[in-house]
């Protein structure tokens, strides 16, 4: 049995221009992220540097346009200055967030010549947990400044003579958390947040900078932090940070699809906290979000229990086995994420490699794809240039703790050159939704593509052995009919309707 939903499109329903950074992704020193995942000297596919050939053509076919690093709770703990210079004077070290034994064979340096390899960009994290504005400034002097001075003239030392130009920073990671290396209170974090701000500036007048946010919306200190946060920090900063993981351990497919809207709600308090230090301080800035870490991560609360032992180095961490389900999900959170383009400007898939993440390695042997790379991949290659406001009206699924949720997830991208446009739609009911749209008259365009992610079983995964269980088809039925387009979403589907004009 098929329901009727309907969405009102028009190319002047305008929400904003999408930045691209919305498809950041994320390595951390965590796990297999780093070691045995982008890097792993002797595996036949590595290159003169080590890193791994293979998990480069599966980095690069997502287009990500930035990598946030080192971490992380990691980088709390985290002396840069042990992962520069001659590999074998490194010291190894023990990683006091993850319980492991970090080898510092991997840092700066070799991160930066992996991001140009993978056409990425580094997202650059500093320690202000364990450390502050003096490393944080020296650590902006060795990667941004050209030379003459001590830390500049020591990156040259180590055979990188032109700085990097680092432009994307952020002061510290989850600062709210109990759990993270010199956790803060908002007054003692936002405090260190403006001294570390105000002499990297000084440093690079150039860089942008993210304060840290809440780790997510139910963190007892959530809004009040963000606001006495920005209250200290507003003028110096850029960006406010988000973070936010999902599961499903009730096994409960309704209730787990409905997250998205918990997402939407976050988006929504944060701009309202932002523009209330903004009226409060009557600044003439804006403050947009980075919503730096987000998600699907079912064992987020006993990732210990899964700790082989303690000081291993680089053991399998928080690899997370993706089903179809968690790829429905993950496509409407990039859906809620591009509804918000107007200020959500930047945004990390957190992981990218082994550590919950769309690409796995086995050492030695293959890299994969997991269900939640097809989503992420098909939002990276079309959702670019304008996000529109679809009006849809859908049957509703469940009432949830945050309201009524209807069935249909969607929203649409406008290329204003070609004017061809996307529709990303995920219907979360289990019945076929008979879509039709009004508003734009669709003649002259044509559908030139609609993808579908579908399976009859929602706790499908990829495994290595059988790689393609869950993969996308080009096998939906969207035409355009009478200058509107007419489309059945299959229960339970992701959708992706590419309109292309015709000559
Ligand atoms: O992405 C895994 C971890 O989740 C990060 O290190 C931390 O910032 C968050 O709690």
């Amino acid at each position: 049995m098929a329901t009727s939903g309907r969405i009102t499109i028009h190319k002047e329903f305008k929400i904003g221009e999408i930045d691209p950074r919305i498809y950041g992704s994320f390595i951390e020193h965590l796990g297999r992220a780093v070691y045995g995942g982008i890097y792993e000297p002797g595996h036949p596919t590595a290159d003169a540097d080590g890193f791994r050939g293979d998990v480069m053509e599966l980095v690069k076919a997502l287009d990500v346009p930035i990598v946030r690093y080192p971490g992380g709770n990691f980088v709390s703990g985290f002396n840069w200055e042990d992962s520069v210079g001659p590999r074998e004077a490194r010291p190894r070290r023990l990683d006091l967030a993850w319980k492991t034994t970090e080898s510092n064979q991997i840092g700066l340096n070799e991160f930066m010549t992996w991001c140009r390899k993978a056409g990425t960009a580094p997202m650059m994290a500093v320690n202000l947990g364990t450390r502050g504005p003096d490393e944080a400034r020296n650590l902006l002097e060795y990667a941004n400044h050209p030379g003459g001075t001590y830390y500049s003239d020591l990156r040259r030392a180590h055979g990188v003579s032109d700085p990097y130009d680092i432009k994307l920073w952020c002061l510290g990671n989850e600062m709210d958390g109990p759990w993270q290396i010199g956790h803060k209170t908002a007054d003692e974090y936002g405090r260190i947040a403006l001294e570390t701000a105000k002499v990297m500036r000084w440093v690079d007048p150039r860089i942008e900078l993210v304060a840290c946010g809440s780790s997510g919306r139910g963190m007892p200190t959530f809004a009040a932090w963000e606001a006495t946060v920005l209250e200290h920090t507003y003028e110096q900063v850029d960006y406010i940070s988000l973070h936010a993981y999902y599961g499903n351990l009730t096994n409960d497919t309704p209730g787990f699809l409905a997250k998205s809207l918990d997402m939407d709600k976050f988006i929504a308090s944060v701009i309202a906290t932002a523009d209330f230090v903004k009226a409060k301080t009557r600044s003439r800035k804006t403050i947009n979000l980075s919503f730096d870490e987000w998600n699907v991560w079912h064992n987020i609360q006993n990732w210990a229990d899964f700790l082989p032992a303690p000081w291993v180095e680089a053991p399998p961490l928080l690899e997370e086995r993706y089903t179809f389900e968690d790829a429905l999900l993950v496509g409407c959170l990039l859906i809620t994420l591009l509804r918000h383009a107007d200020r959500v400007k930047i945004a990390c898939l957190a992981q990218l490699v082994n550590v919950i993440a769309p690409v796995m390695t086995v050492t030695g042997g293959e890299a994969w794809k997991q269900t939640i790379y097809y989503p992420f991949l098909h939002a990276s290659r079309y959702g670019r240039g304008i996000a529109l406001d679809l009006q849809a009206r859908s049957p509703q699924t469940i009432d949830a703790d945050l309201g009524p949720v209807p069935a249909l997830e969607t929203v649409a991208t406008l290329d204003p050159e070609s004017e061809s446009i996307t529709i990303f739609a995920v219907n979360r009911g289990a019945e076929v939704i008979a879509l039709d749209t009004n508003g734009m008259d669709l003649t002259g365009y044509r559908v030139s593509e609609h993808i579908t992610l579908t399976h009859p079983d929602l706790k499908a995964v990829n495994t290595v052995d059988q790689p393609n269980t869950v993969t996308p088809r080009n096998n939906g039925d969207a035409v355009i009919r009478e200058g509107g387009l007419l489309a059945h979403l299959a229960g339970l589907s992701w959708n992706v309707i590419r309109l292309t004009r015709t000559a």
